[in-house]
């Protein structure tokens, strides 16, 4: 049977339509200050948001099921795991990437945040790939207060892994950067 021009098809329910998945809606992220508007499914997590609609790379994918922390960004000064969390739950909230860290130091230049600085002075990476999710967690730790001792930031720090194990000198350098933050 041909379907009638005059008549709107709907697809709501059909086969075809849980073949496509929902739709694209337009979603409002507020990023490192900035508003962006981007089409994504319902289903999109924040990460892939992120990194493949706003080209924010900084956040990585490593295991992307929960396990490593490379993917950390804060919401609302709370960390979460981009690849576990929703982009459409964060609407109206203030998302916080490694690239929203630094600041302009009003010649055209930026200033490290402190933590950077002290993750270089520290050596507190090798490969680098686990450092974004590393840094964002570190400074969401001190600013909870979970840095008051080397056990403390040790239990506070340990969903971030680091394949390279450069943990004695993340350590070090949360411990130098927590009077700075
Ligand atoms: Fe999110 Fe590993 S990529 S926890
Ligand atoms: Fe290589 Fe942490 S510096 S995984």
């Amino acid at each position: 049977m041909s379907a009638r021009p005059d008549v709107p098809v709907r697809t709501e329910g059909t086969a075809e339509a849980v073949e496509r998945g929902p739709l694209p809606e337009k979603v409002r992220l507020r990023v490192n200050g900035t508003e962006h508007v981007i089409e994504i499914e319902p289903r999109v997590s924040l990460l892939q948001a992120l990194r493949d609609d706003l080209h924010l790379s900084g956040a990585k994918r490593g295991c992307d099921q929960g396990a490593c922390g490379a993917c950390t960004v804060m919401v609302d000064g709370r960390r979460v795991l981009a690849c576990l969390t929703l982009a459409i739950a964060c609407e109206g909230q203030e998302i916080t990437t490694v690239e929203g860290l630094a600041e302009p130091d009003g010649r055209a230049g930026w200033r490290l945040h402190p933590m950077q600085e002290e993750f270089i002075a520290h050596d507190a990476f090798q490969c680098g790939y686990c450092t974004p999710g590393q840094l964002v967690s570190a400074v969401a730790c001190v600013q909870e207060g979970h840095a008051s001792s080397d056990a403390e930031i040790k239990e506070w720090m340990s969903g971030n892994i680091c394949r390279c194990a450069a943990y004695l000198n993340i350590r070090a350098a949360i411990r130098a950067a927590r009077e700075r933050v």
